[in-house]
């Protein structure tokens, strides 16, 4: 099953804030309806952004009745401003954004540029199920047979288009016979461990277990735990990388202890541009997700809540970085865009 998908003029999607009580497919059919879904965490997940992008424009251009191309690029310029305040951390995003715009604007006429954004982002989801699967092949090697796993919020299938990252790593492992054991940890406030990585483990017959966030150092210092690969949202020039919050303090507990900690993430994640961390636009989202749990507020009415929904990881904390071209340490990342000579 697919996370998102373009189906005629509509992108269907999973609605992840029902999981893991209701698997129920909404449909978007503009832009506006895919922010909004951005926006209220129905997607997330850094690389099903940039196909949620690449699509909201692709409805947008299916739907559109311009009649010129300059008409179109102009509705297509408004959509993609609307997408692009949705979330600021996930690079993806705006690389899907940007996909989809080149595309409509190297067509000749507004009938080829309406077609060709809805190829690309057709495009777009088919490659990044087969970059998924390259890092789970080169990321599969890195672990054994028998090993506990540890990954924080939820870098699946529903995460992406299919398959995942960090959890394609240990998808690619089980598949190759490694009986891995995977700890995923619950991912304050949100929950994306506890309801989105437990829920599509589960289904695959992976052995996973929950635990707070806050129990991760205590597993460590009893050495249940062999390796941490987590997901990223965005990893700069230095290395330095943005994930869920959480996990910088995860990566200085795994130092800690010598615990392998590795980051799993397509090149698309890699933002060259930013040169460190310190850029890195950082989402604060609404104080509710914190003080509010279900129908009850656990913070008192008056008193302020920070809810950062990212940290940054200093490159000195990771071990190394997977991708589909290969596992790098992170101050060597120029090495997975040197063009080779055939
Ligand atoms: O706020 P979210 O749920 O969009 O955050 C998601 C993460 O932090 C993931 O680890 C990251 O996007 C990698 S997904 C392959």
């Amino acid at each position: 099953m697919r996370t998102i998908e373009l189906r005629g003029k509509d992108v269907l999607m999973i609605d992840q804030t029902l999981l893991p009580n209701e698997l129920k497919v909404i449909r978007c059919r503009s832009a506006e309806e895919v922010a909004r879904a951005i926006e209220g965490m129905k997607i997330r997940g850094a690389p099903a952004l940039a196909a949620a992008a690449a699509m909201g424009l692709a409805v947008t251009a299916l739907r559109s009745r311009a009649r010129d191309k300059a008409s179109l690029m102009e509705e297509l310029e408004r959509a993609s401003e609307r997408i692009a305040k949705t979330r600021p951390t996930a690079v993806n995003l705006f690389v899907g954004l940007e996909r989809a715009m080149s595309a409509a604007s190297d067509a000749k006429d507004v009938g080829a540029a309406k077609k060709s954004v809805a190829s690309e982002a057709q495009r777009a989801a088919e490659e990044d199920i087969e970059v998924n699967r390259a890092i789970g092949r080169n990321g599969a090697k890195l672990l054994k047979n028998g090993d506990t796993v540890m990954t924080h919020c939820n870098a699946g299938s529903l995460a992406t288009v299919d398959y995942g990252t960090a959890e394609g790593v240990f998808r690619a492992a089980w598949e190759a016979g490694k009986k891995i054991k995977v700890i995923a940890r619950e991912t304050r406030p949100l929950l994306q461990g506890a309801r989105l990585t437990a829920w599509e483990l589960k289904r695959d017959g992976i052995p996973v277990k929950v635990i707070v966030d806050s129990a991760a150092g205590h597993l460590m210092a009893h050495g249940q735990i062999d390796v941490v690969v987590v997901g990223a949202d965005r990893i700069v020039a230095n290395g330095d990388t943005a994930n869920k919050i959480g996990t910088y303090p995860l990566a200085l507990v795994a130092k800690e202890h010598g615990v392998p900690f590795y980051v799993a993430a397509p090149l698309s994640t890699i933002d060259m541009k930013t040169k460190s961390g310190k850029e890195i636009p950082i989402e604060f989202r609404d104080q509710e997700e914190v003080a509010v749990w279900g129908t009850k507020r656990y913070v008192p009415k008056g008193v302020e809540v920070l809810n950062p929904a990212f940290d940054v990881t200093p490159a000195k904390l990771i071990t190394a970085i997977i991708t589909e071209k290969g596992v790098v340490k992170p101050n060597d990342l120029k090495s997975l865009f040197v063009k080779r000579k055939n």
